[in-house]
């Protein structure tokens, strides 16, 4: 848990734009940043460089607990490195997106992260973010936000992302596999995508990222964070 320090929660859906005011808070408040929703990237990536089929529960499990996580910052950008190695490019693409997803659905995998996620907000202050951070990770969070968009700006800024990283995809194909990934990762039995009944929800929508940042930056004042 938090022990004692400041915890923020930031969930919402894939590219509400959680990701980037998480960050940007962080490094304002000069606090942790931890990034769950990369946890569940790496166990795809892993998952498959083991051979492993990404629906095999009790396998990811296994292979979670000889992982070793460790979230970092260096040369003005957060990382994540596992088992030594920096994977934080290579979990970023569709694939390893979607794979993250399924896994995700598994109860064994949500299990096997959760302690290491608690473990790894035992600093002063910690920002996290993800789908359930508020309402099972961290439910005695200082701050809960809940930040979404509509699907139209969602696909449109991560269509964008995607075209700027050289990526070749159609807008409509970026936007119905938005559509996709939220539905399964809300309608799933085991912590779905949920607000938790405490988070403050903010519609990022018509707002820039420094404009959310801004003020999650003022409510965490308003709570004694600094
Ligand atoms: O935020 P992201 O797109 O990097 O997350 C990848 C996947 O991991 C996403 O489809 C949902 C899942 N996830 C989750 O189930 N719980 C979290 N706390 C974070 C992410």
């Amino acid at each position: 848990m938090s022990d004692g320090g400041f915890a923020i929660a930031i969930d919402g859906p894939a590219s509400s734009g959680k990701g980037t005011v998480a960050r940007l808070v962080a490094m304002e408040l000069d606090f942790a940043y931890i990034d769950s929703g990369a946890m569940y990237r790496a166990v795809a990536l892993f998952g498959a460089r083991h051979g492993l089929s990404l629906s095999d529960g009790p396998a990811l499990a296994r292979l979670i607990q000889k992982m070793d996580f460790t979230f970092g910052f260096e040369d003005g950008r957060f990382t994540l490195v596992v088992d030594g190695k920096d994977i934080s490019r290579a979990i970023r693409t569709q694939k390893v997106g979607q794979g993250a997803s399924m896994v995700a659905k598994l109860p064994q995998v949500r299990g096997a992260l959760l302690g290491t996620q608690r473990g790894l907000a035992t600093s002063q202050g910690v920002v996290m973010d993800g789908r359930d951070i508020g309402t099972v990770v961290l439910p005695d969070a200082q701050l809960k936000v809940f930040l979404d968009a509509d699907l139209g700006v969602r696909a449109r800024r991560r269509y964008a992302e995607l075209v700027e990283r050289g990526v070749e995809v159609g807008y409509e194909d970026v936007k119905s596999e938005l559509a996709a990934r939220d539905a399964q990762d809300a309608g799933r039995e085991h912590a779905p995508l949920a607000q938790a009944d405490d988070a403050i929800v903010l519609d990022s929508t018509q707002m820039t990222p420094e404009q959310v940042t801004q003020r999650v930056i003022q409510l965490a004042r308003d709570r004694g964070a600094f």
